[in-house]
Parts: structure tokens; sequence; C-alpha cells
């Protein structure tokens, strides 16, 4: 019996608005970001690989300073970062001014890292996570909408950090 939460359904349901997706990862989360690229370009999203696109080693810091400085110069308007735990994408992209990268393994952490904290990568595990669960967390991330009201507020005085 397969057994499915009613959050994730109703996540699944929310269709996010069609936007410019960069993506980025290191060798550790090559394939995942293959899956991904596909599975965003069937939705309808403009998808920009930032590479890397071979499997061989690489550095991520690389393609999180690639993404995210796309992402903050306004030039994608969501980004997505994967490695082998999410870590170290996350880690280096919050180095660049503008940048609010979430490491996201869960849906219900993705939704509120848009609505609370007005996230703009999103960073995954890829051997952390499944497939199928790293699709549901896109979904439910880009789904999500930032809420504005009093998380306003507390998302400037993170952005009043970087001053
Ligand atoms: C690469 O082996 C691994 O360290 C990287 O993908 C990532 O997990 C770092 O945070």
């Amino acid at each position: 019996m397969i057994e499915v939460c009613g959050r994730c359904i109703g996540l699944w349901m929310r269709e996010a608005k069609l936007m410019k997706i960069m993506i980025g990862c290191d060798h550790g989360g090559f394939e995942l970001k293959e899956v991904l690229k596909k599975y965003l370009a069937d939705k309808g999203h403009e998808v920009e690989d930032a590479g890397a696109y071979t499997p061989d080693r690489v550095d991520y810091p690389d393609y999180a300073k690639k993404v995210g400085e796309a992402v903050a110069a306004g030039k994608a308007e969501q980004g997505i970062l994967i490695c082998g735990t999410g870590l170290g994408m996350s880690i280096a992209a919050n180095k660049i001014h503008g940048i609010r990268a979430a490491v996201c393994g869960d849906c219900y952490s993705a939704e509120k890292a848009r609505e609370h904290n007005n996230a703009n990568i999103l960073c995954l595990g890829a051997r952390v996570l499944g497939t199928g669960l790293a699709e549901q967390i896109v979904d439910a991330y880009l789904g999500a909408s930032f809420l504005g009201s009093y998380h306003t507020q507390r998302v400037q005085k993170i952005m009043d950090l970087e001053k």
C-alpha cells in the first residue's frame, strides 16, 4: 500500500507560476540536476543550466557563486543548487549579497522557505533525497510565495546583517 500524506497532495496541486530558474550542481548533485532540469522544463519553466555539465569531480562553491550571482543580479527569479548534502552549496551561496539559500529535505520546510524567509535559492542534497521526494520539494518550494506582512521586517533584519 502506498501512503501519501494529505499535505503533500495539497502541495503537488499548487502549481507554480512559470519562471526563469538557474540550476547548478557539483559531481554529487549531477544526476539529480539532470532529472530536475527536465522535470522543470517539462512543466514549462525556463531553466538555465549553470553546470557542472559532467559528473567529474568539481568544487561546489564555484557553482554556488555562478547561480548566486545570477539570482542576486535578477538574471533568474529562483536558483536551485544541488550537491551531496545541499549544505556546502547553501553555506557558499549565503555568502553572496542578496541571497537567501535554504537547504530543504521536506515539503513543509520548502514551502515555509518561500512563505516566511523569502528564499531565492533552494539547495538539495542528492545523497540524502530520493528523486521523487526531491521533485515534491521543488514543487512545494516553487508553488509557494512570500507572505509579506510581519515576515517582511524579519527578512529585512536578515538582509541588514549583510551591511
Ligand atoms: C562532495 O563530495 C560533497 O562534499 C559535496 O557534494 C557536498 O555534499 C558538500 O557540502
